[in-house]
């Protein structure tokens, strides 16, 4: 496995993340087993969120890290914040929205650090970009975690290249990520901005369902000829279907971090050796007439 900073000033991730969103369902045995396979795979950085599993995918895993404090040393924790969905655990709550405002951030930090059962969080992402998102606030809310040591680094989620740069101009700190959806067939990050406002500022993505979600591998979601290149071409790099799509990403020079969001421990192994995959240009070109269905211009 790899290890990278997100941005110079950053701490390291590891280059594959384990996303918890599809999580919700599985038990607690469940869990311990993908947390261990992650870590035995060198996949040391989980991406989680507030709302995931209807507000209780963190404290699941906090129940998992309990009483084992070496394991929570030896791996990032990610989570975000601003979303505020309808749910039987939040009566208060009459329509789903967002919510960015500094009271939010820090009460929605206070509840991933209990729910997570730990001190700190590596990094915090505003979910969404928020159309009643004040700057200042944002960068008053990020400033007062940074100095209580409560949250180590902040980034964004889902953001255009003019929202990234706006709330940059407010925020003291870094933003180290813009987590965007990103695979090779969501590829617009790579061609309307996002990704070179992110180069600009020598920030790296992070890529949500890299693998589209798992529609590559459903009929409907992908034509006969389409999976049989793909195939081809994993052949060809003795590898499977998810890593060579993993690779795709991986070979970007913005130093795309993909997190994948398996509930499969032997997938979760699988996906970390995509590391290994080098991809030629001409074939990284090549997979993008795949998804397009025509040469570059
Ligand atoms: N910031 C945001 O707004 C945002 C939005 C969405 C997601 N995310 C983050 O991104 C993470 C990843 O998203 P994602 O779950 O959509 O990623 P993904 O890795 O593209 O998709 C995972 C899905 O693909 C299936 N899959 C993977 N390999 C497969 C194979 N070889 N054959 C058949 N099915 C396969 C998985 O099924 P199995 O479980 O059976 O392997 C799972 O249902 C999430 O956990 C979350 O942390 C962020």
């Amino acid at each position: 496995m790899e290890y990278k900073k997100l941005h110079p000033q950053g701490s390291e991730f590891s280059r594959i993340i384990a996303g918890v969103w599809r999580w919700k369902d599985t038990s607690r045995q469940q869990i311990q087993s993908l947390i261990d396979s992650a870590l035995d795979a060198g996949i040391t950085t989980f991406d989680h969120a507030d709302i995931y599993g209807d507000y209780s995918c963190e404290e699941k895993f906090g129940e998992a890290l309990k009483g084992n404090t070496s394991m929570r040393t030896n791996m990032q924790l990610v989570t975000k914040c601003g979303i505020k969905l309808l749910s039987a655990k939040h009566p208060q709550h009459h329509i789903k929205h967002y919510d960015t405002s500094k009271q939010h951030i820090v009460y929605s930090v206070e509840q991933s650090l209990k729910n997570l059962g730990t001190d700190y969080l590596d990094l915090l992402l505003l979910h969404r970009p928020d159309p009643l998102l004040n700057p200042e606030e944002v960068a008053e809310a990020f400033s007062l975690l940074k100095q209580n040591g409560k949250v180590l680094y902040f980034g964004v989620s889902n953001f255009s290249s003019a929202q990234f740069e706006m709330l940059q101009s407010y925020v003291h700190a870094p933003l180290v990520t813009n987590q965007v959806e990103l695979s090779l067939f969501r590829h617009e990050a790579l061609f309307d901005g996002v990704g070179d406002v992110l180069m600009k500022h020598r920030v790296s993505p992070m890529a949500w369902s890299p693998l589209g979600g798992g529609k590559f591998f459903t009929a409907s979601g992908q034509d006969e000829s389409t999976q049989t290149r793909l195939e081809q071409l994993a052949e060809k790099y003795t590898c499977s279907v998810s890593q060579l799509l993993i690779a795709w990403l991986l070979h970007h020079p913005s130093g795309i971090f993909p997190i994948v969001g398996t509930t499969n421990p032997e997938r979760i192994r699988e996906s970390a050796a995509s590391t290994k995959v080098r991809l030629t240009r001409q074939d990284w070109f090549a997979m993008l007439k795949i998804a397009t269905g025509h040469d570059v211009a």
